[in-house]
């Protein structure tokens, strides 16, 4: 497998472990999770294209080329939905706690934000023109999505 599959497992792993240490399941903690549930679901795109390009086998290259052609029409809804459910997480908690610079994990969150606006933006022009610049962009902040995001959970 992928060495991308075990990446995004353990994210989920490192999610789950910190959304039951909360006592309670508040709101702004659901939308949290539900954000990283689908967050990993579009990211693990990236799982299987590398592996399809990598693996020797014809039989799996075909089977996930016709699984990845049926997800495709998708994508592009379940990453917009991410955006907007991590918008209403960003509200909530911000409502909460308020806003304050030396909150690490709000700061963490909050860049982790700002490259999901960047990643849904880059995504829509992927899908009006692509090109194989615009492909690398949308590829590269994913990545730093994903360092983010496990910089956010993991603090
Ligand atoms: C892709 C983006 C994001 C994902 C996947 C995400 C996911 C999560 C999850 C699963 C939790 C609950 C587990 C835990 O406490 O570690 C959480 C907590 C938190 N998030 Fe996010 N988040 C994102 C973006 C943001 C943004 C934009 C902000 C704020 C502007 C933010 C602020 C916070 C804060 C302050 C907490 C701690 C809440 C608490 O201790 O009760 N997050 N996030
Ligand atoms: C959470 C947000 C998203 C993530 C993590 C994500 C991730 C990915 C990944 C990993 C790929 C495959 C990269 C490759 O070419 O090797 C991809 C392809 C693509 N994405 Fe996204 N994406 C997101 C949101 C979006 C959105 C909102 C759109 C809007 C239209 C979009 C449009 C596309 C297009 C057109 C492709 C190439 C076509 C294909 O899937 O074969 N993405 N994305």
């Amino acid at each position: 497998m992928n060495k991308w599959f075990y990446f995004n497992l353990l994210l989920l792993a490192a999610g789950i472990w910190q959304i039951t240490e909360h006592s309670r399941f508040p709101a702004h903690v659901i939308f949290g999770a539900a954000g990283l549930l689908l967050f990993l679901f579009n990211w693990t795109r990236h799982a299987v294209f590398s592996t399809i390009r990598n693996t020797p086998n014809r039989q799996t290259k075909i089977k996930l080329a016709n699984l990845s052609k049926k997800i495709v029409p998708y994508h592009r809804w379940i990453g917009t939905t991410t955006l907007i459910i991590i918008l209403i997480h960003a509200s909530l908690t911000i409502n909460l706690f308020g806003f304050a610079w030396h909150n690490v994990k709000l700061l963490s969150g909050l860049i982790a934000g700002i490259l999901l606006i960047a990643m849904v933006v880059s995504g829509w022009m992927r899908l009006f023109r692509s090109t194989g610049r615009k492909r690398m962009i949308h590829i590269w902040l994913g990545i730093s999505l994903f360092i983010f995001i496990s910089i956010h959970i993991g603090l």
